[in-house]
């Protein structure tokens, strides 16, 4: 059997795909990038925002008809909106063979081989205030400690969960009802499973949570925190780069930025999300922190870890955003010099507490022109801090060709193709060099900017 999968949504959903490549293969599937050739359609969704539900309902509108000349065809929905959407999805979407929730895709294997023989078959996870599925937490943690390094898209980069689900319910946020609650990875598991993907040619690491940087462990009196976990990852022999994405701006204590300045394969990037400049907007949220908060944190880490490179994430139009609020969130943005933001038009999300309390009373249009503005103010503080690399050495990983490779007025050719890295900060370069430097270090001096991208020359 043939099987086609696409995934959405974040890197933990990247990360849940690439295991279920490694442990569907090893149960004798055969995986197809061609939809029109496959025997099983699966889909890895996310629940984020309504956007990206309803690319899953026009894969499955389209599947549907595929399925009237195909009976055999099978659907799978996995990931955060099978749990979103519960036991009814079936009854609502008949085409869905497969309903798999995050905490249950071990299982996914068998699930297919059930739906073959004519079953249906639905896997979620205990909602919240549910006691915990055990036996299927033990299942996942070995899909993780199993994995197959060569399942993966890269040879020189991996990604490493260390924590499950998240505590923070953010008013807007489906997360916490979809992934469950935080739980840490034991550190001995992590370790053995960076020393393996490291070993197999993984030089660069990058440990995953919703709330990285609260990652903890507790055996007997011992307390392990995220600080630790990163000390006793760092010196893994062959380990090039230690990254970690997302952190909370609350949980971000001295402790860490001390460590990301003393380790040196830690890189001095720092993804630590402020969804709002305004405090009226982050109590609604729940964030926890005020804006003066935020504003230490940034100051901590331009202080502590030299060169810190720092990206955020900003919703605009949350339920009651001002002008005012909007303008703070601007301003923030221009105060704390990102490299790049990421920035959301809020979307209710059925079953968060914002969605019940708040009426989603910021017309679209609004919604839009107030994710603009913050893109451009964002787009001249990314030029600004990427200017300042222009004349300075640094050294990329490089990932393959550009994907403008194709379209430079020279043809590429093995020796000269123009190739895309990145550095310790997140930065994207641009240069030309040989195609076999992909997947190897390289030193680029760098001569242009944009508000992206870095150009530069291979020294
Ligand atoms: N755990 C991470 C990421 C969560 S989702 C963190 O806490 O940073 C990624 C981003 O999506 C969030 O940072 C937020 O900016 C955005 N987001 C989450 N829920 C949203 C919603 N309902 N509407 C719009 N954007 C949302
Ligand atoms: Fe969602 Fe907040 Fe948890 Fe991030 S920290 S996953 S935004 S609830
Ligand atoms: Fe989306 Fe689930 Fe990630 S909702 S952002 S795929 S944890």
């Amino acid at each position: 059997m043939k099987i086609y999968l696409e995934t959405m949504g974040c890197q933990m959903n990247r990360l849940d795909s690439e295991l279920i490549v490694g442990s569907l293969r090893a149960s004798g599937y055969e995986l197809t990038d061609d939809r029109q050739a496959a025997d099983v359609l699966l889909y890895n969704t996310c629940s984020v925002r309504l956007h990206a539900e309803e690319k899953v309902y026009s894969r499955i509108g389209a599947d549907a008809k595929q399925k009237q000349d195909k009976p055999d065809l099978i659907v799978g929905v996995l990931g955060c909106m099978a749990q979103r959407e519960g036991e009814d999805f079936q009854k609502r979407y008949p085409q869905v063979d497969i309903v798999c929730a995050p905490g249950q895709l071990h299982a996914l294997g068998e699930m297919i081989a059930d739906v073959a023989t004519g079953a249906s078959a639905v896997a979620l996870d205990p909602s919240r205030g549910e006691s915990p599925d055990s036996a299927a937490e033990k299942a996942m943690d070995l899909l993780d400690t199993n994995r197959d390094p060569s399942a993966g898209k890269s040879p020189s980069k991996a990604y490493v969960r260390v924590m499950r689900g998240c505590d923070n319910f953010c008013t807007y946020c489906i997360v916490p009802y979809v992934r469950g609650p935080e739980r840490s990875r034991e550190p001995n598991q992590i370790a053995e499973e960076v020393k393996r993907l490291v070993d197999s040619g993984r030089t660069e690491i990058t440990l995953l949570g919703q709330t990285v940087n609260r990652y903890r462990h507790s055996s007997g009196e011992q307390n392990f925190r995220f600080s630790d976990l990163l000390e006793k990852l760092s010196p893994t022999p062959g380990l090039r780069r230690l990254r970690f994405v997302t952190s909370h701006p609350l949980d971000f204590t001295d402790d860490i930025l001390q460590a990301m300045a003393g380790l040196d394969n830690v890189c001095e990037y720092i993804h630590c999300p402020a969804q709002s400049g305004s405090d009226a907007m982050l109590k609604k949220m729940n964030r926890k922190y005020t804006r003066s908060e935020y504003d230490d944190l940034v100051d901590r880490a331009r202080e502590i870890v030299p060169g810190v490179v720092l990206a955020g994430d900003f919703i605009v139009g949350f339920p009651g955003e001002t002008e005012a609020d909007h303008e703070a969130s601007a301003e923030l943005i221009r105060q704390s010099g990102y490299k790049n933001s990421f920035v959301f038009k809020y979307s209710p999300r059925p079953g968060t507490l914002a969605a019940k309390k708040f009426e989603d009373d910021i017309p679209d249009a609004t919604k839009k022109r107030r994710n603009n503005e913050l893109l451009a103010v964002q787009a001249e503080v990314g030029l600004a801090h990427n200017k300042a690399h222009i004349g300075k050495t640094v050294e990329v990983l490089t990932e393959g060709p550009s994907p403008r490779a194709d379209k430079q007025p020279v043809p590429p050719t093995p020796e000269c193709t123009q190739m895309l890295g990145r550095t310790a900060g997140d930065h994207i370069v641009v240069f030309d060099a040989p195609q076999s430097l992909a997947n190897q270090y390289a030193n680029i001096k760098i001569t242009d900017a944009t508000g992206l991208t870095l150009f530069g020359q291979l020294i």
